[in-house]
């Protein structure tokens, strides 16, 4: 077994880890940002696949590395597990769809709610507590759906018609396009708060981020992840919204 992984604030990281550990303790866990992923995908029977949903769809970031990968998912049984603040309708539905197109059987599907990982907007933020909560929460839904994994009846969460329904309706409809193409307007960044220590630019995924003259300068790669905001030790970026509102990191909850 393999588990495969895209997080920006550890969240989708920490539940894959959670659900494997309890199937198979030596199974192999790589981020799909490692340069040994390919070949790991390519030698995996069983896959469990975790990522943040967005808008109620896939990240560009996953998009594009799903379509590098196209022909290795054939024939492969990949269970889906979809991390999320509040709501995605088919969170594991929509990639699970993108990896039937390339051959890939599909097991089951798991939804879990987290911290929000958007720093820079009000809503859906929770105090500490309740994060913590939500985490613990998260961990023994996996522990649980890791239980049906093993008695061979593995949940089906967000795969279907009416999970894909109400992933179109209440997110994908008006914001799903945001995932189809890289964020071109650049990040926000307060050259007043910037000390230019470089550690937006150090977890980038995309290499989105520089450091020119001691000041963090945004490329046009951006795949809205949000952990460049998350990890600013000065609050100096923000990207959708105009203020950091609270940064989060699994690590802060466990
Ligand atoms: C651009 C963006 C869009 C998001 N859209 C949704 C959403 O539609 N529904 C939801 O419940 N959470 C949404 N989230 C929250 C994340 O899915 C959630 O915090 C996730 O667990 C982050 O996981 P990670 O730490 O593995 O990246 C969104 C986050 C980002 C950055
Ligand atoms: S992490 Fe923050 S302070 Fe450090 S270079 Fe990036 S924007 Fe500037
Ligand atoms: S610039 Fe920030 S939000 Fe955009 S891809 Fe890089 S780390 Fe993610």
């Amino acid at each position: 077994m393999l588990g495969i992984y895209f997080s920006a604030t550890g969240n989708s990281r920490f539940a894959l880890e959670t659900f494997i550990k309890e199937l198979d303790s030596s199974a192999a866990i790589v981020s799909i940002e490692d340069s040994t992923v390919m070949q790991q995908l390519g030698k995996a029977d069983e896959i469990v696949f975790s990522y943040p949903v967005q808008y109620s769809a896939v990240p560009k970031f996953v998009r594009d590395f799903i379509d590098k990968t196209a022909n290795l998912w054939q024939g492969k049984k990949v269970f889906v597990i979809a991390t999320m603040a509040a709501f995605s309708g088919d969170g594991s539905g929509v990639l699970a769809r993108l990896l039937k197109k390339h051959g890939a059987v599909i097991t089951g599907g798991l939804h879990l709610a987290m911290p929000d990982s958007i720093a820079d907007e009000k809503v859906f933020k929770r105090p500490f507590e309740k994060n913590r909560q939500a985490v613990a929460a998260a961990k023994q839904k996996a522990q649980k759906a890791a239980d049906r994994y093993k008695s061979g009846h593995p949940c089906r969460q967000g795969l279907g018609f009416l999970p894909r329904f109400a992933g179109l309706i209440s997110q994908r409809l008006w914001f799903g396009h945001r995932t189809m193409k890289y964020y071109s307007k650049g990040l926000k960044i307060d050259r007043a708060k910037c000390v230019g220590c470089g550690k937006c630019a150090a977890v980038c995924p995309t290499g989105n981020i520089s450091v020119q003259d001691k000041i963090a300068v945004s490329g046009k790669k951006c795949t809205v992840c949000y952990r460049c905001v998350n990890s600013c030790p000065m609050k100096a970026i923000t990207l959708l919204g105009d203020k950091v509102e609270q940064q989060t990191m699994i690590e802060k909850y466990i």
